[in-house]
């Protein structure tokens, strides 16, 4: 596991956004992993910066988001649908039918999970991005007492409902998602994390130092090959 510590989230962004445009450059037709949340949003907007200037084109990429919340209409404002969009594909020239979201309004999780999961495996994903929950998640799988495998449905912990919740200002948040499983995450090739802020620095330090536990769900990182962690010194600050 290769940890960098960066002076603040905007140096951080600027980093990994080369070094994923340089992976496109590379290799036109890669299949990117996208994570949500507040830590991703300096590297999209970094991505689009490359994109706008001319340095790197997206059109050939396809798209796979980590998770996404049931019973959230698809164009909610707090859909991670709307998120990815209005931070990051309507500002690049991604095509629409080369995006992949887990559909949490399907009449049947098992068989959308299931589909998700073929995609997935036909495709292979190149680049996976992912933030950190406080409570050291990854997507949305949770603390619990045994690793997940495959995409699933989740009940969200009480921590990542307080943590999300501020967002929702209007409707009530969700307490069930869609999620890609720890296994579905651990088959991509190469991995990048970021996590900015001091609400981090536990999981942070779990995930690096502790046991390798379903309890802290980011700690099995430590047995994937390829992994890139890209943290600000607040979040660093119990290593
Ligand atoms: C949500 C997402 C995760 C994300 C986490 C951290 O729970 N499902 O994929 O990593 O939030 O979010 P933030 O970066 O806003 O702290």
């Amino acid at each position: 596991m290769e940890v960098r510590i960066f002076d603040n989230k905007e140096n951080l962004g600027e980093v990994m956004a080369e070094i994923l445009c340089s992976r496109v450059i590379a290799k036109p037709n890669l299949t990117f992993g996208f994570a949500t949340g507040a830590s991703p949003l300096p590297v999209y907007g970094n991505l689009i910066e490359w994109y706008k200037s001319g340095r790197v084109s997206f059109k050939d990429i396809t798209t796979f988001n980590l998770d996404e919340y049931c019973d959230l209409p698809r164009d909610d404002k707090n859909s991670y649908y709307t998120f990815m969009h209005e931070n990051l594909f309507n500002h690049i020239d991604v095509k629409e039918e080369n995006i992949n979201f887990l559909n949490g309004n399907a009449e049947n999780f098992d068989k959308e999970c299931n589909r998700y999961d073929c995609l997935i495996r036909d495709k292979g994903i190149d680049v996976q991005l992912l933030g950190l929950g406080r409570n050291g998640h990854i997507g949305f799988n949770e603390p619990s007492t045994k690793f997940t495998k495959d995409c699933f449905r989740v009940k969200l912990s009480d921590s990542t409902i307080a943590a999300n919740s501020i967002y929702f200002d209007e409707n009530p948040m969700p307490h069930y998602a869609l999620t890609m499983g720890t296994a579905s995450i651990m088959r991509s090739k190469e991995i990048f994390m970021i996590a900015t802020g001091e609400s981090k620095k536990d999981a942070i330090y779990e995930m690096i130092n502790g046991d390798i536990s379903p309890l802290c769900p980011a700690s099995v990182l430590q047995l994937h090959p390829n992994v890139h962690v890209f943290i600000d010194l607040e979040a660093a600050k119990r290593l």
